[in-house]
């Protein structure tokens, strides 16, 4: 097994939490030194992007990794991209034992989904103490079980027919997470974007991004340099977003 990053992070490990995230949260409050892991086995309050509830069942993964590494705010978005393709990989390294063909893609902005539906997000939370600034990479994956969404079709590796474990899918994920945040360090988002973009969901297909205050569709152009999607109109106006749920 590659357990490498063991070495790097401390590891709390819970049966039962409200929220992987906010334990991360307390943490940083408390002005803890050194990157963290936090995974619990379920979550009581499970949360999710825009204030939704995250499903939390036993069997799946929910972790929350503490960064505290001072990165710039203007950057920690970012984070969601190295995320995502550590996600990437990792489902992927998974799937390619099984008999059947899977559809693995990353969805902006912090989504992954196998065969079109969601299996695991991205929540992304951050903490400033003094001159101390601590990022928070909250992930779920659905493994054994998923949520009967009504806005969005979810599934669970098991029910795709790809048998794991959340360790499994735990010690993988870190080690493609250590490698994608180096490849960030060394080479750049710019380097990051180009290897999101050919794994992303509807590239170059018809899309409404909703951001709460205002609704836009066109056509997926691009992520630009800031990881803002860029959606074409019909006008042929390029019109960038910085946030927002992207559908169909
Ligand atoms: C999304 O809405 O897509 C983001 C979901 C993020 C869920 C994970 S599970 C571990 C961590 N703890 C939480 O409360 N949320 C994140």
């Amino acid at each position: 097994m590659y357990l490498q990053w063991l070495k790097k992070y401390h590891l709390l490990i819970f049966d039962e939490i409200d929220s992987t995230n906010s334990e991360a949260m307390r943490l940083a409050k408390s002005c803890v030194e050194g990157d963290f892991i936090i995974w619990a086995k379920t979550q009581t309050h499970g949360r999710g992007t825009n204030g939704r509830k995250w499903y939390s069942g036993y069997g799946n993964l929910h972790l929350s990794i503490l960064l505290d590494r001072n990165i710039e705010i203007s950057k920690q978005p970012q984070i969601s991209f190295v995320s995502g393709l550590a996600l990437y990989d990792t489902v992927y390294k998974i799937a390619r034992n099984t008999s059947s063909q899977h559809m693995i893609h990353l969805k902006w902005p912090n989504d992954v989904m196998l065969n079109c539906k969601k299996l695991s997000g991205i929540l992304l939370e951050s903490c400033t103490i003094g001159d101390k600034k601590y990022l928070i990479v909250g992930i779920g994956v659905n493994i054994s079980s998923s949520p009967n969404n009504i806005d969005q079709d979810s599934t669970n590796l098991l029910s795709e027919v790809i048998r794991t474990t959340d360790d499994q899918v735990l010690n993988l994920l870190l080690g493609y997470f250590d490698k994608y945040f180096k490849l960030w360090q060394e080479r750049g988002f710019i380097f990051l974007r180009q290897q999101w973009i050919k794994k992303a969901y509807k590239i170059h297909e018809v899309v409404t991004i909703n951001n709460g205050a205002s609704r836009i569709s066109g056509i997926f152009q691009d992520i630009d340099v800031l990881g803002n999607i860029c959606i074409k109109s019909a006008g042929g106006q390029i019109i960038k977003m910085n946030s927002g749920s992207l559908n169909f």
